[in-house]
């Protein structure tokens, strides 16, 4: 087995992550801004300089079917000393390195309790392809049950490989989509693990998601979201003629007219994101929460403020055809892909999630209505009427009440994700809360962490210590 050096994550780079964050609507969607990922993310954290492969399964469940493929995966075993458990993190929608600055606690505690840390990409992402491309009938092999499938058989392997029996005290973690996913993994193979952290981890599948901007009222000051409220009525105004649109198009700088009502309504629902979603990563040190809210109140004239905090990051003018989202996310190359491909289809087929606004329910334009990103899914895969079951997955993992043990949610209260997921304490199923964003239980300490936030890491701790002496 090979030992591989850790390097430590930069305090800089971190901070950009979260600024870049902020222009970003879910958590799933963090690949989807190359962008910004170049200028601001860099090249990811380097935690090895080496790539280790597992050779799959296509299909887990399938026993006629023995095509195999190649999972990239970590090892750092630096801290591991004998006796010493087994952390997993289940990397999420993204390339594996992406993951980097939400393993900055998981690293830490790996340390502290003398861990083997292991890092496994998630299938379809990254470098982990089991199928050739990714044509609507491949993507069947694209599910969280195959994921959890592929982790247990992972997790297995170097449990055998390490002459550990099987039984042997792992921990999974993971955030965000991976965050359920870890705790999933508890609920799903409890003899492979002995307890599961999942921060931020939506839970809850939800075919139409309002309370992901309604949480914006809650997250932001007060003349903050009367600033939005007022922007977004001068929109709807405008959004009466032509010459309105015309004037938005050029505010926001348009590449073209909008003068189509699906234009329109794709470029009300990236507007809606880069200010409505700002909320999500508003954790310390950027809290870009705060930032987005003081450029928007800036000289008082809002709707100017909203396209700069549209256009931050941005070069040339802004394509809002629906036609080049819909063509982009068709494309099945697997060079052609950053993973929207993929973690839309997860969305068509698993979790809904889909972010409405209907009247009432935010303070931004009431026209996105869920019908029509669930008609994106039949447009994208050509299946028609094509919509995400997500009874079925609440059925299977018992949506925000999962009937499971030993698993500690950590949840940001400034974060729309905390409503889709555990937020108080369900017998032996653990929640936590801070006062911060997403995900903010695992990304680095800084000098401006609420005590909530530091209460909250320590009760992952806590929590390690008391599932590890058991
Ligand atoms: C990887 O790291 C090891 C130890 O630091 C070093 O000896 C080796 O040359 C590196 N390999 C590459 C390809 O950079
Ligand atoms: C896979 O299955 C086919 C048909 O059953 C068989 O011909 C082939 O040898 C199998 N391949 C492997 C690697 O087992
Ligand atoms: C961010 O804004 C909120 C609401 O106005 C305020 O309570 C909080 O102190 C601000 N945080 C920072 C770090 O400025
Ligand atoms: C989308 O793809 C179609 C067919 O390939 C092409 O005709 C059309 O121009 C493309 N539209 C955009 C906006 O890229």
């Amino acid at each position: 087995m090979k030992f591989i050096t850790l390097i430590v994550i930069l305090i800089a780079l971190l901070s950009l992550l979260h600024l870049a964050h902020g222009r970003i609507k879910t958590p799933f969607t963090r690949a989807r801004n190359s962008y910004l990922r170049e200028k601001y993310w860099g090249e990811p954290p380097v935690f090895s300089n080496e790539t280790l492969w597992f050779e799959q399964k296509q299909d887990n469940f399938d026993s006629t079917n023995n095509n195999t493929w190649s999972q990239k995966y970590m090892i750092v075993d630096d801290y591991f000393e004998e006796n010493g458990p087994i952390f997993i993190y289940l990397a999420g929608e993204a390339s594996m390195s992406f993951f980097g600055f939400q393993e900055v606690q998981v690293v830490n505690w790996a340390q502290d309790f003398k861990a083997l840390y292991l890092v496994l990409e998630h299938r379809f992402y990254g470098d982990s392809y089991p199928t050739d491309d990714l044509s609507t009938s491949n993507l069947r092999f694209l599910t969280s049950q195959q994921a959890l499938a592929d982790a247990a058989n992972f997790l297995t392997w170097i449990k055998t490989e390490r002459n550990l029996p099987l039984d042997y005290p792992a921990v999974v973690f993971g955030c965000s989509y991976s965050g359920a996913l870890s705790s999933w993994f508890r609920l799903k193979y409890p003899n492979l693990v002995v307890a599961s952290v999942a921060p931020s981890g939506p839970v809850l599948a939800q075919l139409d998601f309002p309370g992901y901007y309604g949480q914006f009222s809650q997250s932001a000051a007060p003349d903050c979201v009367a600033a939005a409220q007022s922007a977004s009525d001068q929109i709807m105004e405008a959004a009466k003629t032509q010459k309105g649109w015309d004037y938005l198009a050029s505010l926001f700088n348009s590449c073209t007219p909008l003068d189509n009502p699906s234009d329109q309504y794709y470029f009300i629902y990236n507007l809606v994101d880069a200010l409505g979603g700002s909320d999500q990563m508003n954790n310390p040190p950027t809290w870009i929460l705060n930032s987005t809210c003081a450029t928007l109140l800036e000289n008082g004239d809002y709707l100017n403020n909203w396209a700069t905090i549209f256009s931050a990051g941005q070069t040339g003018c802004n394509d809002f055809r629906l036609q080049t989202f819909i063509n982009q996310t068709q494309q099945i190359d697997i060079a052609s892909q950053n993973g929207d491909r993929s973690w839309e289809w997860q969305s068509c087929v698993e979790f809904g999630y889909f972010s409405s606004t209907y009247p009432g329910s935010s303070v931004f334009p009431p026209v996105l209505n869920v019908e029509e990103q669930v008609r994106w899914c039949s447009e994208i895969f050509g299946i028609p009427n094509m919509t995400p079951n997500v009874d079925s997955t609440n059925y299977w993992y018992g949506g925000a009440n999962p009937l499971s043990s030993n698993v500690m949610f950590t949840n940001g209260n400034l974060d729309p994700w905390h409503l889709l997921s555990v937020n108080n304490d369900r017998g032996n199923v653990k929640a936590v809360t801070y006062q911060a964003g997403h995900c903010g239980s695992l990304i680095a300490t800084t000098d401006h962490d609420p005590i909530s936030l530091t209460q909250a890491r320590q009760a992952v701790f806590e929590f390690l210590q008391s599932v590890l002496a058991q």
